[in-house]
């Protein structure tokens, strides 16, 4: 076994997991997923969170050969979601002098986890306290809601690290190679997209620090580019579109719905749209679908009406949206029905109860399948979105 130093005193202790089948019972992970943690080695030794209980031997492996027979004095826990708190009561036991660094929020939710008596061993901080390591010094700044309410992260001021907890997170286990933004963007919609105005105060309190590296509890340490990284958080966390461009995302039965879909997709394109995507919400990714939609600025929702309503995926789709306070962008409908359409008047009221969504017209009204009478209606539509 070899350490990972991100520094001489900070060592990485974390585990990857490609075994797991979807991440928080819900999101594929084609290369895995890391728990991070990290062990801080000085007068003092601090470990920083623990892992997912599925990893739990595997991390206690790493977190003894890295102490190298010294013992813990603190455990620093930054979050209570089970992928980082899951280890801290069998940690707690094996180390009976090692105190417990957290909030007030932190504890509560340890007990409610744990049956675990930390009265003599918690060390309780908030906003702006400091622990003194020997050269390290911990400064503890609160998070909440970046992702849970007990959120906080830690800075280490002598060697300009920030430890930011499932801020700057990626899918993907360490040793996988592909694109950061890609996967750290279906992350951040999907486990943070909902909490944007907290993750703004945490890039102003950021932005007060000088940082050197930032310590994630998932996914790669950023060593180098930071503002690049911080941008992006910036954009993603206002709101903001990254990019210019539309999104069609297409909910079929037996293919019509599609059919015009993707014609209306090629329609876009010839019309001079700065980039189209396509998402199949019957059978691609959701959570893709979901970081798609937050991309880009426009999108073109088409579906077919169903038991006299809205198709499921569609339905199932616009819920996801809502539920990550999508906002600030232009949608155009497309329906499709055979005997009632009813699919646009549903998606509309979805759309537009959303925060400053604009939903444009003409609605695009099939009957069963794509005809030649379809496409004025679709011309217009292409006409108020490019
Ligand atoms: Fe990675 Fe919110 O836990």
């Amino acid at each position: 076994m070899s350490d990972t130093y991100i520094s001489e005193k900070i060592v990485y202790i974390g585990v990857d997991d490609r075994d797991i089948d979807l991440f928080e019972s819900q999101y594929v992970v084609p290369e895995g997923v890391s728990y991070n943690s990290y062990l801080i080695l000085d007068d003092k030794v601090a470990v920083m969170d623990t892992v997912d209980a599925r990893k739990l031997d595997l991390w206690f492996e790493n977190l003894k050969h890295a102490l190298d027979g010294r013992t813990p004095d603190y455990l620093v826990v930054s979050h209570m979601e089970p992928d980082h708190g899951a280890g801290v009561k069998r940690l707690v036991e094996a180390y009976p002098d090692m105190k417990v660094v957290g909030n007030a929020k932190t504890f509560a939710m340890i007990g409610q986890f744990f049956d675990l008596d930390l009265a003599e061993r918690a060390v309780t901080v908030k906003e702006g306290d400091a622990l003194s390591l020997g050269a390290h010094t911990l400064n503890f700044y609160m998070a909440p809601m970046v992702h849970w309410p007990e959120v906080m992260v830690t800075y280490e001021s002598s060697e300009k690290v920030l430890f930011s907890a499932d801020g700057f997170g990626k899918f993907g286990a360490l040793d996988a190679e592909e694109d950061w933004a890609c996967e750290a963007r279906r992350y951040y919609f999907n486990i943070v997209g909902k909490y944007g105005p907290q993750v703004q105060a945490l890039l102003k309190k950021a932005a007060a620090l000088e940082i050197a590296a930032i310590c994630p509890l998932h996914g790669p340490i950023l060593k180098e580019n930071l503002e690049y990284y911080i941008e992006k958080y910036n954009i993603w966390s206002s709101y903001e579109p990254e990019n210019q461009g539309i999104l069609v995302a297409y909910a079929s039965i037996h293919g019509h719905t599609r059919e015009a879909a993707l014609k209306l997709a090629k329609m876009l394109e010839e019309a001079g749209a700065e980039k189209v995507a396509v998402t199949d919400l019957t059978r691609d990714d959701m959570a893709e679908a979901v970081e798609d939609a937050f991309r880009y600025d426009r999108m073109v929702l088409a579906a077919c009406t169903y038991d006299g309503g809205l198709f499921p995926p569609m339905e199932d789709f616009l819920h996801h949206l809502r539920a990550k306070s999508y906002q600030k962008r232009t949608i155009g409908l497309m329906e499709n029905g055979s005997w009632a359409p009813q699919a646009a008047k549903q998606m509309r009221a979805l759309a537009e109860a959303m925060k400053d969504v604009k939903v444009v017209e003409p609605v695009v009204s099939i009957k069963s399948a794509l005809k030649e009478v379809n496409i004025p209606q679709m011309e217009a539509l292409v006409k108020a979105l490019v």
